[in-house]
């Protein structure tokens, strides 16, 4: 039996993939939590809890050594900033910790990064993005993990560790794209800026069998973009989702200029302030950009990754779910 480490265990990734792996029975799962995180999907008898303390360099390494985990998936990461300087500290500096603790040690790491860290493709040609391509990330989310994408792939002597890069992830448990699921339920369908927007998706259940493929694979030192494999224009997923939830909505556009105001002024009270909006500068980049398609013809030739969701079965069952828990 794979003695297996999830961190961000208690999120929306990292509690799917702890259900892939003890669904898949050949692991010891043991969920990295905090004192302060939801164990609301992590109910399974099976699972064993650590906390792990990224600040203190010589208990983790003592921690990391004791344990001699087969495959560490870092799952943990900010999405959001509460302040300043959280991005960098969460997902390139407890990056950096684990992998010096994990140094001379036999685990494989599997790390979840983001299509952030190279930044949306190219809206002129349409190319998909490449891992090939020059990372222009422009957003302080997508500078981190880039960061921390270095930091490895310069620093963990064993080469022995995978780097994904998934895209829009979504399904069961999900909040972001719940809040869009919310406003088409409430019978409205924006969008920011007149030009359609293109985009990939992956759905949890996918992204977290892909994570458990990739802990058995013997492919190391590779770094994937991650999605479906179909792309989508933003009107689609809307009709798909109007389709799913059976209902009719206003479209509603808004020109890219007035939101640009918004967030100007937003931003300013974040700099006086020190409080951080949702609607911000990062937020705004990644809405505004016209392409997100990526290639991931490398991760079906070298990991078989093979979704079981391609967006119309993953909305359905989200949808299905939010509907369960009574969020819809
Ligand atoms: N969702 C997406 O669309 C998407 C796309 C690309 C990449 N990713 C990456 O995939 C990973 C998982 O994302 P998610 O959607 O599952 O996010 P999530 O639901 O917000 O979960 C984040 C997890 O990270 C943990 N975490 C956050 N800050 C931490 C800290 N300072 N110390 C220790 N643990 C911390 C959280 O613990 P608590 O529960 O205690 O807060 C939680 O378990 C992240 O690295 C994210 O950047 C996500």
């Amino acid at each position: 039996m794979k003695k297996v480490l999830v961190t961000g265990a208690s999120g929306f990734v990292g509690s799917h993939l702890a259900d892939s792996l003890l669904e898949a029975g050949d692991y010891e799962v043991w969920a990295a939590v905090r004192a302060t995180s939801s164990r609301k999907y992590l109910t399974d008898s099976r699972l064993k809890f650590i906390e792990l303390s990224y600040r203190n360099a010589n208990a983790l390494k003592e921690l990391m050594q004791t344990h001699d985990f087969d495959v560490v998936f870092h799952i943990a990461g900010a999405t959001k900033q509460k302040r300043v300087g959280e991005f960098e500290e969460v997902n390139y500096g407890n990056t950096k910790s684990l992998v010096d603790a994990l140094q001379g040690l036999r685990a494989k790491l599997i790390f979840t990064s983001s299509f952030a860290a190279h930044g949306a493709a190219d809206p002129v040609t349409n190319e998909p993005a490449r891992v090939s391509d020059e990372c222009r990330p422009d957003t302080q989310y997508g500078k981190s993990k880039l960061k921390a994408e270095e930091y490895i792939k310069e620093n963990f002597t064993s080469g022995n560790y995978i780097i994904l890069r998934p895209t829009g992830v979504y399904g069961s448990r999900e909040t972001d794209y719940f809040t869009y699921f919310q406003t088409i339920d409430n019978h409205l369908e924006p969008y920011l800026g007149f030009k359609p927007q293109r985009l990939t998706f992956v759905h949890g259940k996918d992204l977290a069998d892909l994570c458990v493929r990739c802990g058995e694979s013997s492919v190391r030192g590779r770094t994937y973009f991650v999605s479906d494999g179909n792309l989508y224009m933003d009107y689609e997923f809307a009709q798909i989702t109007k389709e799913v939830l059976k209902t009719k909505t206003l479209k509603v556009k808004f020109p890219l200029f007035i939101v640009r105001g918004v967030v100007f002024l937003l931003d300013c009270v974040s700099r006086l302030t020190g409080q951080q909006f949702t609607l911000n500068k990062d937020k705004y980049n990644i809405l505004k950009a016209r392409n997100w398609a990526c290639d991931t013809t490398d991760l079906q030739t070298d990991i078989g990754f093979s979704p079981r969701y391609d967006l119309k079965a993953g909305v359905i069952e989200a949808i299905t779910w939010y509907k369960k828990e009574k969020w819809l």
